[in-house]
């Protein structure tokens, strides 16, 4: 009796009353944040809420929908993928989307790649590398402690990404449960010289297994953006010396930075290579760590100890491997391409005009990626005051833009209209006219 009022109860509650009491949202401060809107559609750049209303999705829902919401071509893939096999273990068993995914990715990663191995969001792409690269001078006999990372770095949410990512406030409770990171500066415009003496300076000490890295752009950390020509420097430094170098790409990965992988703009290679977001176009989650035959073959022996003891439970999902297929085909193909180069153009205009501009700081551009950085009296920053005032002038005006802080920026999916991409230029304007 009682269950069935409670039943009864349920039904009759919203469904925001019903977020609010069952759900935990992330990065989400549940006591002070406005109610969360209830998006039940997506069509191409656009999501759509409970009331019919429409919101242009500038951020491509946390950078991973590359193109757009509700692709009925990945979605015909994926069904037909579910009625063939929807799953199966990826230890001593194989499937046909997981090798073939493996073989093209293999066939369009920078040089050097050759293995693929699979898990399911970005952090574990980034802990499996890091684990990789440890475990590579283990089995040689020639075990290391350090890794070198930027400051500013953003690589996840796991303790190694935690320990990988910059000092941030965000991690405050977690300080001491972390691993010792070495740390450089990152090499923006005119500061290669600080990295590199920082760079030889960890490397006189010894003892490092790897350099992590975002390439060309830091992401969470601000959409910090630095030339190739700077990260080729401290790779070739790092690989000169017997360091692995392991390239984030989970956020620069499939088209972001205008060409397929940001390490393309390389003329130095990783030997691991960390990926997600993008790969299944924003459908499923599935991410690729890919590294070197060098690596690989340290892990081969007689020695069971030397295998590399790791794998989760949907490691190589079929049916995501079969939405990456479908993305790589989307992305691949001419007219995406062409929008990628229409997104960059329309950008590269945008951002002349703002050049300049008494209210930014600093305005930037890498590919698809726009970022504006907003002079503050304040301490820059994830809790800038200004991201809540931007945030909500963009949602009013139905577009979804995430500021990180200070910084604004618009990554959006790659089949945005060019006239959309006019009118977030237009909000921007408005706003500099209100402050
Ligand atoms: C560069 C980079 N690495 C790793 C991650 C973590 O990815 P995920 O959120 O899928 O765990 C992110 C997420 O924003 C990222 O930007």
């Amino acid at each position: 009796m009682n269950n069935v009022k409670q039943t009864n109860v349920a039904t009759e509650m919203s469904l925001l009353e019903k977020d609010q009491q069952y759900v935990w949202h992330p990065y989400t401060q549940q006591k002070t944040a406005a109610l969360p809107l209830p998006i039940v559609r997506g069509e191409g750049a656009y999501i759509y809420d409970d009331k019919g209303n429409k919101y242009l999705d500038a951020v491509a829902s946390w950078w991973v929908n590359i193109h757009g919401h509700a692709h009925p071509y990945i979605a015909k893939k994926i069904y037909d993928q579910l009625l063939e096999l929807e799953h199966v273990i990826f230890a001593g068993f194989t499937h046909p989307p997981a090798v073939e995914l493996a073989e093209r990715l293999i066939g369009i990663l920078p040089e050097g790649q050759a293995k693929i191995f699979y898990s399911d969001n970005g952090s574990t792409a980034v802990e499996i590398g890091m684990k990789m690269a440890i475990q590579y001078f283990h089995n040689l006999g020639q075990p290391k402690k350090y890794l070198i990372a930027f400051d500013d770095a953003f690589h996840g949410e796991t303790f190694g990404t935690m320990s990988a990512s910059a000092d941030l406030s965000l991690n405050n409770a977690f300080k001491s449960h972390l691993f010792e990171v070495k740390r450089i500066p990152v090499p923006t415009e005119g500061n290669l010289e600080y990295s590199i003496k920082a760079l030889e300076r960890i490397i006189a000490n010894g003892d490092n297994y790897a350099f992590l890295f975002e390439p060309l752009i830091q992401g969470a950390g601000g959409m910090i953006m630095y030339p190739p020509e700077n990260l080729d420097a401290l790779i070739a430094l790092c690989q000169a010396n017997g360091i692995l170098c392991i390239a984030d790409e989970v956020m620069t990965g499939f088209g972001r930075t205008g060409k397929t992988f940001a390490s393309d703009y390389l003329k130095h290679k990783p030997d691991i290579i960390c990926m997600s977001k993008g790969l299944t176009g924003g459908t499923l989650p599935l991410a690729v760590t890919s590294c070197t035959q060098i690596i690989f073959d340290a892990f081969l022996s007689d020695d069971k100890y030397k295998t590399f003891f790791h794998g989760h439970s949907y490691t190589a999902n079929p049916v995501g491997c079969a939405a990456a297929h479908a993305s790589m085909d989307l992305l691949l193909s001419e007219e995406c391409q062409a929008q990628i180069a229409m997104i960059e153009a329309t950008h590269a205009t945008f951002l002349e005009k703002m050049k300049g501009h008494p209210r930014f700081k600093d305005v930037r551009q890498q590919g698809t990626v726009l970022a504006l950085e907003f002079k503050t009296d304040e301490s820059t920053g994830y809790f800038n005051n200004l991201r809540d005032k931007l945030y909500y002038f963009f949602l009013e005006r139905e577009v979804l833009l995430r500021p990180l802080g200070n910084v604004i920026y618009i990554m959006p999916p790659y089949c945005i209209a060019q006239d959309d991409l006019y009118r977030i230029y237009g909000l921007i304007e408005e706003f500099l006219e209100t402050c």
